[in-house]
């Protein structure tokens, strides 16, 4: 028996912000990943203080901000989908810039040639039998937003994002089937800058502490702060979602619209009852998302939660109806790594709801330190099915890597085929387990700018661009040995992962 079902979507996945440069080009605005500045190939960005903020709007004559580049898919997206055509995908996720078509976030109307941009790469996917999956906000945030009000913590930006959703799903109904409407929505409580435009020190003068980490030692009252503004800026996305969810089933009932949230497997350390308790409350925490989102209510235990951190929501005027009427058709999710919790408070760091992870000796680790684990996959797959009862598209997954052709142009990326072999052969037997996987769309199918990183040196792709952290390179396409080999998996329905 085949262990893929026919229809089952194989494909690939990016975003706009990362992927299509031409930023200024056809009168294109800016949104707040534009302002993030590359400050080296291993040091993340994911967070934004006032002084860089600052240093970003004062230099940005001369500052390296690598994702006004992305790899030009702006002018290469014809050459981009024939090589995409060539690997038989059947599904390209992808986004759509809310600044290309609003350019301030603020307008009325939306710019003809932004609009007309998405038409045309829709009409070329469609050439190939390539089904467009598309991200309705992938980490993006027209910049005012950022400037003039506190990203999402403002309801204020709820009925601007609205118009620019209803508008694309007026628009593109007949071309796109498949939508997702945030972008792991997650993250916004884990970093709030990528997910929700929140400047982390905006209410504090904050003394960078000696050592300051990303994902390590926030002060604690900052820290409290922060899980405030995260959770609203998250409680408003929420209803954007729920509001064009609603609004996509009346009046576009062709279409099909998920969540998108990053799935984080837990261990517990040990079988101790208090380390399985805590790998307990973080994956309650984990699938929280879901069960607002797919399960249309806030599960009743996330008001204690609330409770017990002083995190005091101003709930948006009848959200309980709105999350009620806009639960989403499929769940999607990213994975890339699990991780192991302790309930050992001195060997563990939260910043926000972000748990630090612990090393787990059971498994290999990417050069970039995340864990591989494609048996987690699996079992997560299964826990999602019996908790949701919906259909799960896994539009996220793949490998990082430092890479660079040899001297015959080639790029051997083993590795890479192997880490996904696992995962697919996971895949293939949760669906054995009785679940329903949609489709599969590894991450940066063609490499493009690392979110975490800002730069062009993390690569995820089948497809190698000429491209530097500078923007220096031809921006030249060449296939990789993941290339021919993902072409076979294709176009063997997953039979031969050999
Ligand atoms: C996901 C994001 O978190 O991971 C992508 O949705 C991102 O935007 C991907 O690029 C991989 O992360 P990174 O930091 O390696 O690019």
């Amino acid at each position: 028996m085949a262990r893929f079902p026919s229809n089952f979507l194989w494909g690939g996945a990016t975003s706009a912000a990362q992927l299509e440069g031409g930023r200024c080009e056809d009168g294109k605005g800016l949104s707040h990943l534009d302002y993030v500045y590359y400050r080296g190939p291993k040091i993340p960005c994911n967070f934004m203080l006032k002084k860089d903020f600052k240093k970003a709007k004062a230099e940005e004559a001369t500052l390296n901000f690598p994702n006004r580049r992305g790899i030009d898919f702006y002018h290469h997206y014809k050459e981009d989908i024939a090589l995409f055509g060539e690997l038989g995908f059947k599904s390209f996720r992808m986004s759509i810039s809310w600044t290309r078509l609003f350019p301030t976030g603020l307008e009325e109307t939306p710019d003809p040639k932004g609009v007309q941009f998405y038409h045309d790469v829709f009409a070329e996917l469609h050439k190939y039998n390539i089904e467009p999956l598309v991200t309705m906000i992938h980490y993006e945030l027209p910049i005012i937003f950022v400037e003039k009000y506190d990203g999402w913590v403002s309801k204020e930006v709820i009925p601007h994002c609205f118009r620019y959703l209803k508008f694309i799903i007026d628009e593109y109904k007949n071309e796109v089937k498949y939508w997702l409407t945030f972008n792991e929505i997650n993250m916004v409580t884990a970093v709030p800058w990528l997910g929700g435009g929140i400047i982390l020190d905006r209410y504090d003068d904050f003394e960078v502490p000696k050592g300051f980490r990303p994902f390590g030692n926030l002060p604690a009252d900052m820290a409290k702060r922060w899980d405030n503004a995260a959770h609203q800026a998250l409680h408003h996305q929420f209803i954007a979602s729920a509001m064009i969810v609603k609004y996509a089933h009346e009046h576009a009932p062709q279409c099909l619209i998920g969540n998108m949230f990053n799935l984080h497997h837990l261990y517990p350390e040990t079988p101790s009852p208090a380390d399985a308790y805590r790998a307990h409350e973080e994956t309650e925490f984990n699938l929280f998302f879901c069960d607002v989102m797919a399960g249309g209510a806030y599960p009743a235990w996330i008001k204690t939660y609330y409770k017990r951190h002083n995190i005091n929501i101003e709930w948006y005027e009848g959200y309980e109806e709105i999350l009620k009427d806009g639960a989403v058709d499929f769940i999607s999710l990213s994975y890339y790594l699990s991780s192991v919790v302790t309930a050992d408070p001195a060997r563990q760091e939260r910043i926000g709801s972000f748990i630090r992870m612990l090393k787990n000796p059971y498994l290999p680790d990417s050069e970039f330190g995340w864990q591989v684990d494609p048996t987690a996959l699996r079992i997560s797959l299964n826990e999602l099915r019996d908790r949701f009862h919906k259909p799960i598209f896994i539009v996220e997954n793949g490998l990082g890597a430092f890479e660079t052709p040899d001297e015959e142009g080639k790029i051997h990326d083993d590795y890479r085929v192997a880490y996904l072999r696992s995962h697919i052969e996971a895949i293939a037997l949760a669906i054995e387990d009785g679940v329903d996987v949609m489709g599969y769309t590894p991450w940066g199918c063609i490499d493009l700018v690392s979110c975490s990183l800002v730069s062009m040196s993390k690569r995820y792709g089948f497809i190698y661009v000429d491209a530097d952290d500078e923007g220096n390179g031809t921006y030249k396409r060449l296939k990789k040995d993941s290339f021919d080999w993902y072409k076979k998996v294709i176009a063997t329905n997953g039979e031969d992962l050999t």
